[in-house]
């Protein structure tokens, strides 16, 4: 039986004080319910050290939303393993759509960081999802399983990596994919899973799903056989929505 895991991806929103301030108001929301599920919050890096200190006597986990594949060096603007986990991180985002379609991340630069990061100890959530006109084109499974075959070449232990299944078209549209069509696809990366490391190692791996996830659908989706919980955007910056997706854990 897989724990789900909830995590909170706050982009690029909010000062040092109001990433705090929310950080503060989730603990304290779920500090008295019974929590089912992993859950944890990605702040923008600035706000990093001081979340930390402010969840430090809650179950929530610090993540961060990026990272770079060196350990240090001539990189401006980049940010280490080492630096977040200094900085209390035990999870980090990588492969997220808005570093492919912004930042060109492609799969081999994003099997980079997976790798440098599993190897520095961090937890990973690797994300994977289909353009719009990839799922009209009926390319969806081939994408998504590209991405998880190409992301994870070379990665032997899966035993820290969490898969996210995040249809770029569900991002921030509030077009979230029904339960059937995120299921079909979690069902398709667990099968490619299971043909990389073996039906049992793939069985334990969780697979998030992300992409409009609000308290009136986390249930539904949260049910699926094959969704282990969720990554969560906007609705994450609202105390109270991201404390009722969290007590949506099965
Ligand atoms: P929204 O929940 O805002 O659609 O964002 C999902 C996401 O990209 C989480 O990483």
């Amino acid at each position: 039986m897989r724990t789900q895991i909830v995590v909170g991806n706050w982009k690029m929103n909010n000062s040092i004080s109001e990433s705090i301030a929310l950080a503060e108001a989730v603990a304290a929301g779920i500090a008295d319910i019974p929590l089912n599920c992993e859950a944890g919050i990605a702040p923008a890096f600035p706000a990093l050290g001081q979340v930390a200190s402010a969840i430090s006597r809650s179950p929530l986990q610090l993540a961060a939303q990026n990272c770079h594949f060196e350990d240090n060096g001539a990189y401006t603007g980049e940010v280490s393993t080492s630096m977040l986990k200094s900085a209390g991180c035990s999870w980090v985002i990588l492969g997220h759509s808005e570093r492919r379609q912004y930042f060109g991340e492609d799969n081999q630069v994003v099997n980079r960081k997976v790798k440098k990061a599993l190897a520095a100890g961090l937890k990973v959530i690797l994300c994977v999802g289909e353009t719009l006109e990839e799922r009209e084109s009926g390319v969806t499974e081939t994408i998504v399983n590209t991405q998880v075959r190409e992301g994870l070449q070379g990665v032997d232990d899966v035993s820290r990596l969490v898969i996210a299944y995040e249809p770029v078209w569900a991002i921030g549209t509030g077009k979230t994919a029904s339960k059937e069509q995120a299921e079909e696809v979690h069902a398709s990366i667990r099968a490619t899973l299971s043909e990389l490391y073996g039906s049992q190692t793939a069985e334990g791996i969780r697979i998030q799903y992300g992409g409009s996830v609000k308290p009136s659908n986390a249930s539904e989706l949260f049910a699926m056989p094959n969704i282990d919980g969720g990554l969560i955007g906007g609705a994450s910056l609202k105390p109270e929505d991201f404390i009722a997706i969290l007590t949506a854990c099965k």
